[in-house]
């Protein structure tokens, strides 16, 4: 298909097309870079994923792309470059004072976010390495981001959290209130709505990166938002919560008075540490299994409603047009979905013989039941084993053994969650949805895997 007609669809407007595109060419840049490169790990099964230029993706922006051999002599981001002892039981090691006492990753490790190449920095997101990762949590510095107007630098000594609106008494906390009240840690995935995007009438990106990394597990340390709506009072008829970010866009989003009352958090931390600053330092709202924007970072402000904001993330953008013209709007909780990370897209698998096939499921409303795998396209499934914890609006590692024959096979996994939902194929999607909205495409991934080990994106 011609480069300009691949994003032809009326959803695409002039911005999402350019996006589109770029995405496309900055994956076809990295790839092409790879298989030019004179090295063993062009062979080994983790193409284009163990490889240190690959963190140059990280400083592909606004168009420029790598450059051969950049960064080759530096260590990636977040590890130290020590010199490498070829007799390490016959000297000492370096001592604990190397690492200014916060530690770093090997140097032999080069997993970074890969930044989507959006029209400019200040609105951008980045995808987890979904491919190199290992059980359910993602390291911090590995969760995906999405940025509507940059990363703001917040003093927590100076920040604060107001409540207002329709309560009995309006409140407002500064970090050590809040760190003062009783707290939950609770293990949660947060996935944009637009994961997957664009994969909704072709195959259109290779890796599993690429098609799946807008979705991340953390531990998330805070205060119950129900804790705070007690302590100022819910007056009667108070239905939505307007929650606004202190960053450059003010990001708002309308939030249910049931889903603040339920499982929501005030989060100020992450894996065991504080925040993150692009996750929302000092403070994020915690959404449960909600659409990843509705977890407003840099949280300042709560206004409590008898009806929703209708705020431009709620009315122009995050809404999804059906068939009929009409849009749904809200559509808040993620659909359970599930994405198989070994093997798969620009993968190859060097020889047949055993496997493990693995992946990770999760679902906006509860705990993953099963998840099934296909090796033919969906001909015949079998029950993967689901690694414990299997925790509710959480990451689920599933895995099953397998002989690869040599021959082309298509793996495929399927979900189904605790309320019965199953994972549905893009051709059954598609066919209540239709193909003129880009967010919530929970459509089963294929992997196909050719004779010679190949591993690319197909649709069944
Ligand atoms: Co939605």
């Amino acid at each position: 298909m011609a480069k300009n007609e691949r994003f032809s669809d009326p959803r695409y407007g002039p911005a999402e097309r350019q996006m589109a595109e770029s995405l496309v060419e900055i994956e076809r840049q990295m790839l092409e870079e790879e298989a030019g490169e004179e090295c063993d790990c062009k062979d080994g099964m983790f193409p284009g994923l163990t490889r240190r230029n690959l963190l140059a993706g990280g400083a592909a922006l606004g168009g420029s792309l790598l450059t051969a051999g950049q960064g080759r002599a530096d260590a990636p981001p977040g590890a130290v470059e020590y010199r490498v002892q070829p007799e390490p039981t016959k000297e000492q090691g370096r001592t604990i004072l190397d690492d200014g006492g916060y530690g770093s990753r090997s140097q032999f490790e080069s997993e970074v976010r890969w930044r989507y190449p959006t029209a400019s920095l200040d609105s951008s997101w980045s995808m987890t390495p979904l491919a190199s990762g290992h059980g359910i949590i993602t390291p911090s510095g590995l969760h995906f981001e999405r940025h509507h107007a940059g990363i703001p630098a917040i003093d927590p000594r100076t920040h604060s959290l107001t409540l207002h609106g329709m309560v009995d008494q309006p409140m407002r906390f500064t970090m050590d209130d809040l760190q003062r009240l009783p707290a939950v840690s609770r293990m949660h995935f947060i996935e944009c709505s637009g994961n997957t995007l664009t994969e909704w009438t072709e195959p259109t990106l290779k890796t599993v990166q690429g098609t799946h990394g807008l979705t991340s597990t953390s531990e998330w340390t805070g205060v119950p938002l129900s804790t705070v709506l007690r302590m100022a009072g819910l007056q009667d008829g108070a239905a939505w919560i307007l929650a606004e970010g202190a960053d450059a866009a003010v990001m708002t989003r309308s939030v249910p008075i049931d889903k603040a009352m339920d499982d929501a958090i005030l989060a100020y931390a992450q894996n065991g540490e504080a925040l993150r600053p692009e996750q929302g330092y000092p403070l994020r709202l915690l959404l449960p299994g909600f659409e990843g924007n509705t977890h407003i970072k840099w949280l300042r402000r709560l206004e409590v409603s008898d009806k929703p904001f209708m705020t431009r993330e709620e009315t122009s953008k995050y809404t999804d047009l059906m068939p009929d013209g009409t849009a749904r709007q809200f559509t808040m909780e993620m659909d359970a979905k599930s994405v198989i990370t070994f093997p798969s897209g620009a993968m190859r698998l060097p020889r047949p013989g055993y496997y493990e096939i693995t992946g990770i499921a999760w679902s906006g409303r509860g705990k993953v039941e099963t998840v099934e795998v296909s090796t033919d396209g969906g001909e015949t499934w079998e029950q993967a084993a689901l690694e414990e914890p299997v925790l509710s609006k959480c990451h689920t590692r599933f895995r099953l053994p397998w002989v690869w024959d040599g021959e082309e096979a298509v793996l495929q996994s399927r979900v189904t969650d605790e309320t019965g939902y199953v994972q549905p194929t893009l051709e059954e999607l598609v066919n209540v949805r239709g193909t003129n909205s880009v967010y919530h495409l929970n459509a089963i991934q294929n992997w196909h895997i050719a004779p010679n080990g190949e591993v690319t994106n197909v649709h069944a």
